[in-house]
């Protein structure tokens, strides 16, 4: 089968290569999975490059989400084949993926391939942030990158629930798209005084949660938009560049700073509470009320420029891999 794999960690438009592989079999409790669909998200990028919290053990596959058909089952495992399932796993730009039965979702028969490819990262991450956030209906939330397929879903949730949303942005072509899904206030940090306008917008008052994944100087400045008690989550680092932290503000403020990854939320929630977001996550988008917008899909043999495109920038949609 195909596959594409990177024997060293760098630059992935270098040391992505499809490759032929021998097809894997699912071991216990696993399945193979025939993949319909993937997205390349920033942590697909970041784990090729040696940047994310799990290394990669090379020769490694790459892409850590996506949709297929069941296609074999590995010892203990009680499912049909042939059902169509959301999953997650290390290596699902290929033809075929070995996932664990746990991490499978099945996906309900009007939700399109290239919104099930999409289902988890995304999605479970702005639902579970919106929830952790703990901003009340009528009160503000910033997100920097508010254009990204993370944002657009946090602006689309909060909508939902009645709070209101500052989104960062750093060109404006997007902004009345951005509006259209819900967002309240938007500011181009290129070109605007984040502290000022969110001063302005709020009366004085500031926001009471950020979701950031910019860092550097947005993050920097974003800090100082928090209301007294706020809280800043930080899920991602786009800019590469570490925040420098106001000390005096996180003290007479008393500032909250934390760090958000799925990975540990998953372990973290009891089972109870991953189902119910689950569920949640998955009637909000069979229902249609939240869109995951697709810009552009490749083949695997051109991957090259499938990473090429996700890494330019003013995109509106993922670019999604399909076998
Ligand atoms: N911690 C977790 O568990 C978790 C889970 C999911 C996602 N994430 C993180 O969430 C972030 C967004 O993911 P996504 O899939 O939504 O991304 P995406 O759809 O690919 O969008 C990337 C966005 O980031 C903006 N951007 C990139 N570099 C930037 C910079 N230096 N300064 C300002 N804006 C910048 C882009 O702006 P332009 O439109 O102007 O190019 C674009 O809006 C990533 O950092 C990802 O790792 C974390």
């Amino acid at each position: 089968m195909k596959s594409i794999i990177f024997s060293q960690t760098g630059k992935p438009t270098d040391i992505l290569k499809l490759t032929e592989i021998a097809l894997p079999e699912p071991g216990p409790n696993e399945v193979r999975i025939k993949v319909i669909a993937s997205p390349i998200n920033p942590s697909d990028i970041m784990f090729v490059q040696n940047l994310y919290g799990i290394r990669p053990q090379l020769p490694s596959g790459a892409g850590f989400e996506g949709v297929g058909v069941v296609d074999a089952l590995g010892e203990g495992v009680q499912m049909k084949t042939g059902m169509r399932v959301s999953f997650t796993s290390v290596g699902t730009w290929s033809e075929y993926a070995i996932a664990h039965q746990r991490s499978l979702i099945p996906v309900p028969d009007a939700m399109p391939d290239e919104m099930a490819a999409q289902l988890f990262v995304n999605p479970f991450t702005a639902y579970a942030m919106v929830q952790d956030s703990g901003v009340p209906e009528g009160g503000w939330l910033m997100v920097t990158a508010a254009g990204s397929a993370f944002g657009k879903l946090v602006i689309q949730l909060c909508a939902m629930r009645g709070i209101k949303t500052i989104g960062t942005v750093r060109r404006n072509d997007l902004n009345d798209d951005l509006k259209t899904l819900g967002l309240t206030e938007v500011i181009n940090t290129e070109t605007e005084s984040l502290p000022a306008r969110v001063k302005q917008i709020t009366e004085g008052k500031g926001v009471t949660c950020v979701l950031d994944a910019v860092g550097g100087h947005t993050a920097t400045e974003a800090v100082s938009c928090l209301a007294r008690g706020g809280t800043m989550l930080i899920y991602g680092l786009m800019s590469l560049q570490d925040p420098s932290l106001n000390v005096g503000l996180l003290i007479f403020r008393e500032l909250t700073i934390k760090g958000f990854w799925l990975t540990d939320w998953m372990r973290r929630v009891d089972s109870h509470i991953r189902q119910d977001v689950a569920q949640n996550v998955i009637t909000l988008l069979a229902s249609g009320e939240i869109q995951l917008p697709v810009e552009a899909s490749y083949p695997l043999e051109q991957i090259a420029e499938a990473v090429e495109h996700a890494e330019r920038n003013g995109r509106w949609g993922k670019i999604l891999v399909k076998p």
